[in-house]
């Protein structure tokens, strides 16, 4: 029918607003899941046919043109995520990919942000603002120390690589990466490790390694003596003053996302907030039934719309009492006291409570370590937020790192 009419050619999206989350999915759908409409409208017309959405990698898009599914493949989250991409594939730029992971959370939140960001490219939109104006003889010789290797730490350290500076970074865990990699363990979240991989891969192109399994301590920066202290030693889980919270059979998100083999039981979750229903969705597909409790009157409601939607979406699939609007006023497993809007209610056959409630600044190091060198704390231990706006906020910083 479009080539009948003269279309020239087809670009296959799905772009309207009844396909919702689709027009531009999310990491909650498989890459590529578009392309098989595109080579089925192919078999039917002669003008050339474009396949788009969630493509991200060129040699995917590359199989895609020689497997004939498409004449032609459109890729734009990619491009914002890596502006270098087509250069890189080429060779002509030699530095590691940045995957689009396909958040949403910087191209397409109108809701959180007013100005178009990225979460692996953090550049995007104020290209023209941000110069990474080469550091002085004299700059390189100073001593940068970076305690954590979260998202802030990595993205600061990156930043600096690009002045042409060494810092030293250090991680406690034996991996780099910090919540991300607990992030990474919630249902359709692995692309969350890409964050961490270019980062990696970056500083190891500029020569700089995560040195991992190392804890900073106020010793260790005594030691090091460094010209400039980092803390981005990120957060850990706040657990409200509840009766009972403190007693057995009660573990926080983190806990439950890294315990493995929590099967076959009640969990109540108290917090849905973007934590609280990653968690529930993790325990609800590993097979438990779930009941989530929250003051709130909706469910992560700081998510963006695509990703929010899909998640509750392949929520609704499981067995979960939703209870909003309420708060655990008593914990005495199997019995979990619950007040909702005024009514008194309990929960009788709980086995376990997980408590997602938020989460409490790390930056102890910040304290007693100055000694007259400077201390900058960055991310979710200067402010609890997402990795977005650590990676957000570590660019600056770079810009500024002796001043
Ligand atoms: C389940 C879950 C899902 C999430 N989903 C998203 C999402 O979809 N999008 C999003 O934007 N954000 C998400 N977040 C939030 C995001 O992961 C964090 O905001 C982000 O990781 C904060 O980055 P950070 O570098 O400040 O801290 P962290 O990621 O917490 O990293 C801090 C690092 O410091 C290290 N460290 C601490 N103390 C020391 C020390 N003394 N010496 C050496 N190392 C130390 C830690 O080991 C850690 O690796 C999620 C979080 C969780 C838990
Ligand atoms: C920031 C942004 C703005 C967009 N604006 C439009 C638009 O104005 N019109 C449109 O048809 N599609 C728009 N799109 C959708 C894209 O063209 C594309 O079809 C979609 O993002 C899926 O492709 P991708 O996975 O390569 O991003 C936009 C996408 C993004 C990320
Ligand atoms: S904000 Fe997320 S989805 Fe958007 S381009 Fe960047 S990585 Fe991709």
């Amino acid at each position: 029918m479009l080539e009948a009419a003269g279309a020239d050619a087809i670009h296959v999206s799905i772009g309207m607003p009844e396909s919702g989350g689709y027009i531009s999915a999310t990491m909650d759908v498989e890459d590529c899941f578009n392309v098989e409409n595109a080579a089925v409208i192919k078999e039917y017309v002669k003008i050339p046919v474009i396949a788009v959405n969630r493509i991200v990698d060129i040699k995917e898009a590359v199989d895609v043109v020689e497997q004939g599914k498409a004449d032609m493949v459109s890729m734009a989250r990619a491009q914002l995520a890596d502006p270098e991409l087509v250069n890189k594939y080429l060779g002509l730029n030699k530095e590691p990919v940045y995957r689009c992971i396909g958040c949403n959370q910087g191209c397409k939140d109108k809701k959180a942000r007013k100005k178009i960001t990225c979460m692996q490219n953090p550049l995007l939109g104020r290209e023209e603002l941000v110069h990474f104006l080469p550091a002085t003889e004299e700059e390189k010789k100073k001593k940068i120390l970076i305690a954590g290797a979260g998202p802030a730490g990595l993205e600061l350290a990156c930043n600096l690589a690009r002045r042409g500076l060494t810092p030293e970074i250090y991680d406690k865990e034996p991996v780099p990466g910090g919540l991300v990699n607990l992030s990474a363990l919630a249902p359709c979240k692995k692309n969350m490790l890409s964050l961490i991989k270019s980062r990696v891969e970056f500083l190891a192109w500029n020569g700089i390694r995560v040195q991992c399994g190392v804890e900073v301590t106020p010793q260790f920066v005594k030691e090091k003596n460094p010209h400039v202290l980092v803390v981005a030693t990120g957060s850990r889980p706040a657990v409200p003053e509840i009766p009972g919270i403190h007693g057995e059979g009660v573990i926080t998100g983190d806990e439950a996302l890294t315990a493995g083999g929590i099967t076959g039981r009640h969990v109540v979750v108290l917090g849905a907030g973007l934590i609280g229903c990653e968690v529930a969705d993790y325990l609800a597909e590993s097979g438990n039934r779930i009941t989530i409790v929250d003051v709130a009157a909706e469910a992560a409601s700081s998510l963006n719309a695509f990703r929010r939607n899909f998640m509750l979406k392949r929520m609704s699939r499981y067995s979960i009492e939703w209870m909003l609007e309420a708060q655990i006023t008593d914990v005495s497993l199997p019995r979990v006291k619950v007040l909702q809007q005024g009514e008194e209610k309990t929960i009788e056959d709980a086995d376990l409570l997980v408590v997602a409630a938020g989460r409490r600044p790390v930056r102890a190091l910040a304290d007693g370590t100055a000694e007259g060198r400077k201390v900058l704390v960055l991310g979710d231990a200067q402010e609890i937020g997402t990795a977005l706006n650590a990676i957000y906020n570590s660019v600056e910083p770079a810009l500024q790192i002796f001043d």
